[in-house]
């Protein structure tokens, strides 16, 4: 059964119904896919990520997350869902800015129950994961843009998210840490977790094991394959 699908998902913005983001769109992921969402600017792959994620519903068609219908759950169902099995990387990175680095990664402890020192060992082992070990301790108002967006890597995979949706996780980033955010999703793929990546650069998307081109809100091409 794939992990999570879209059937026929159209997605209207504005109150006259001028922008038609997404259009009939079907999309399949696989559990340990790992896929690559390309086309150029405005071609609707926030707009996808979002439908996925459960952080948006469409205007028209199913969002169906491990043959579940989204639009069956009420509101608190979609969230605990999204809470315990959705990870999620949207390219503007909202740390609190007062709180430290390894604190903003453990922020869901606050909602989970788990006691500080188990928050703080599991924050510890995503900063090592996204090369920010030496960074724990620095309030992230301090951090750099790409700094930050590597930390919300580390956030987004704080509850072991059967599902990871990154939004553009590399825009800010050289192409050394580029390589190593998309790596590291490359490895956990490997390892077993599903993994949709919306991006517009082409290096990163090579790391997928396969990408779904969008064109003006549809797909384009649905099954383009790397080579091994
Ligand atoms: N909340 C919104 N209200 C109105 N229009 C929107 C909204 N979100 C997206 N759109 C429009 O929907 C279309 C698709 O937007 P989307 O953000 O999904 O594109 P994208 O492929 O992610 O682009 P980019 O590569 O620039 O991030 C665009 O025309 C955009 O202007
Ligand atoms: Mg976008």
């Amino acid at each position: 059964m794939p992990v999570v699908e879209a059937v026929g998902v159209t997605r209207v913005f504005g109150t006259d119904g001028m922008v038609t983001a997404l259009d009939d769109v079907s999309v399949s992921i696989a559990p340990g896919e790992f896929v690559a969402i390309q086309g150029p600017s405005g071609c609707g792959k926030s707009t996808l990520i979002h439908l996925l994620g459960g952080l948006d519903t469409p205007t028209a068609g199913t969002i169906r997350f491990g043959g579940v219908d989204l639009a069956t759950l009420t509101d608190n169902e979609r969230t605990l869902l999204r809470r315990s099995r959705i990870g999620v990387v949207l390219p503007i990175v909202e740390l609190v800015p007062t709180l430290t680095t390894w604190e903003n990664v453990a922020i869901s402890l606050l909602l989970d129950g788990r006691t500080m020192a188990e928050g703080r060992a599991r924050a510890a082992e995503l900063l090592n994961a996204v090369k920010l070990s030496d960074r724990g301790n620095t309030v992230a108002s301090r951090l750099s843009t790409g700094e930050a967006q590597r930390v919300a890597v580390a956030r987004a995979l704080y509850n072991e998210p059967h599902l990871l949706l990154a939004d553009e996780p590399t825009s800010f980033l050289d192409s050394v840490r580029s390589d190593e955010i998309v790596g590291l999703l490359r490895s956990l793929a490997d390892g077993g977790r599903t993994i949709v990546m919306a991006t517009h650069d082409v290096r990163a998307a090579a790391f997928a094991d396969r990408s779904i081109r969008l064109l003006d809100g549809r797909v384009v091409e649905l099954n383009v394959v790397r080579d091994a």
